[in-house]
């Protein structure tokens, strides 16, 4: 497995760096194309290991398709014959579970094994279950397997105990083709389920309110196809403004929707960075230190938990000592520890972190604890003295397209190394 060796010295980083399609979208949309039989192109994908397992996935079970150039792919689901993906691909990703509701849709039945993906503490899918045995399917759970039978699905009501993303999207895969009128209440907000939302009215479903946390969807018979370009990756965004205001570099951002990046832009100017936005771009410098900030994790419009990591990071170097709360997942902090071994002074608390400031970074080998964790490690070693080595990376290419090479772009010294 590959690492990552990042030099130190927090060069400031600088340049232009253009934003990919949003992985939490993609991963959704490319499941919810065996909703249709008739063909489906897709644009703006990111080129990242996620999607190329979920292609893989797709085509273990009859699904063609043709990828005629990087970003772009044509589904073709008229030949799915299988509703039983394979273990060794579903296991690697967290995103499968989007299999269990598009295929619940497409041929009332689904078995998938339990999902893979980032390590952030318990992630249950009850959610997503409860939505599922609403809409009048029969879940059975075990031998580390979801099977889902339906003999029709049949709109309800259905209300969230969680705000959860997944849950959310699942549950409009399941309904855009069940008989009548499903309505999720305390439904999740995230750009990336109006993006799912866009995509399958493209295709002739009737879902709307997608955005509020009321989703209504009147089911159809069938869908047919259509082309949807993918919403740029407002995470992937977040983690180039971080590293941007982290070396005190200045960064433009090309291709974003700067809308979806309000929270982060909020909190960065409360930490004094400067963000200059235009149209779809976002220029962030960040000339002085920064100043410390309290910051808590929400669902969408909150600051988001996936940016989390990249914002302690920051903060170590702030004037003043910061309080960050995790209220998104119960055990989001596997990063501080091996920020600790970089020389931070950090302290946990359940899912309170107390991040002391005015703290200057070493290099030292670490280990990529989740996706946005490497992100933040990267940054980590950017901003530290000395060379740092970053182990565990495929998780970060996982979800971020060509990060080495977008770093490097703005000035950054990091090689992958075996
Ligand atoms: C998605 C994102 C992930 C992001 C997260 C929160 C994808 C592929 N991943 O993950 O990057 O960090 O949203 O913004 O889009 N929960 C339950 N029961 C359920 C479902 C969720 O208790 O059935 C809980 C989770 O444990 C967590 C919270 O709800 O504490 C939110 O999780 P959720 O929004 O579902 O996250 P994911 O969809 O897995």
């Amino acid at each position: 497995m590959s690492k990552l060796l990042v030099k130190g010295g927090k060069k400031p980083l600088q340049g232009s760096v253009r934003i990919s399609g949003a992985k939490n979208a993609a991963v959704a949309i490319i499941p919810a194309a065996v909703l249709t039989l008739a063909p489906v192109r897709l644009e703006n994908l990111p080129e990242i290991s996620d999607i190329r397992i979920l292609v893989e996935i797709l085509q273990s079970i009859g699904v063609r398709a043709d990828q005629p150039e990087p970003g772009v792919l044509i589904l073709d689901s008229s030949g799915l014959d299988n509703f039983k993906p394979p273990f060794y691909l579903v296991s690697k990703l967290r995103a499968s579970y989007y299999l269990l509701g598009a295929l619940a849709g497409r041929c009332g039945r689904a078995e998938v094994p339990a999902p893979g993906g980032c390590d952030l503490g318990p992630r249950p899918i009850d959610q997503h279950l409860k939505g599922l045995t609403a809409l009048g399917a029969q879940v059975e759970v075990g031998h580390g397997l979801v099977k889902v039978t339906a003999n029709g699905l049949y709109g309800n009501t259905v209300y969230l105990d969680v705000v959860s993303v997944g849950a959310t999207i699942n549950l409009m895969l399941t309904a855009v083709r069940a008989r009548g009128k499903t309505v999720i209440k305390n439904a999740a907000k995230e750009p990336e389920i109006v993006d799912v939302a866009n995509f399958l009215n493209a295709l002739g479903a009737r879902i709307s309110g997608a955005g509020t946390d009321v989703i209504k969807i009147t089911g159809v018979e069938e869908l047919g196809g259509g082309v949807h370009s993918v919403i740029p990756d407002r995470i992937e965004a977040g983690t180039y403004m971080f590293a941007a205001a982290a070396t005190a570099g200045d960064v433009l951002l090309l291709d974003v929707i700067p809308k979806h990046l309000d929270p982060v832009i909020a909190k960065l100017r409360e930490m004094g960075i400067d963000v200059e936005v235009c149209g779809d771009r976002v220029r962030v410098s960040g000339g002085r230190t920064p100043r410390a900030v309290d910051l808590k994790t929400f669902p969408y419009p909150g600051f988001p938990t996936d940016l989390q990591s990249l914002a302690m990071t920051m903060l170590t170097s702030a004037e003043g000592n910061s309080v960050i709360t995790e209220n998104v997942f119960e055990n989001r902090f596997r990063h501080v520890d091996e920020l600790v071994k970089m020389g931070a002074r950090i302290k946990v608390e359940g899912r309170t972190a107390l991040v002391e400031g005015s703290c200057r970074l070493g290099g030292a080998p670490v280990s990529a604890t989740d996706l946005r964790a490497g992100a933040a490690f990267i940054v980590a070693g950017l901003m530290a003295d000395g060379e740092t080595l970053i182990s565990k990376i495929d998780h970060v290419h996982r979800g971020y397209e060509n990060i080495c090479g977008k770093f490097r772009s703005l000035g950054a010294v990091i090689t992958e190394v075996e």
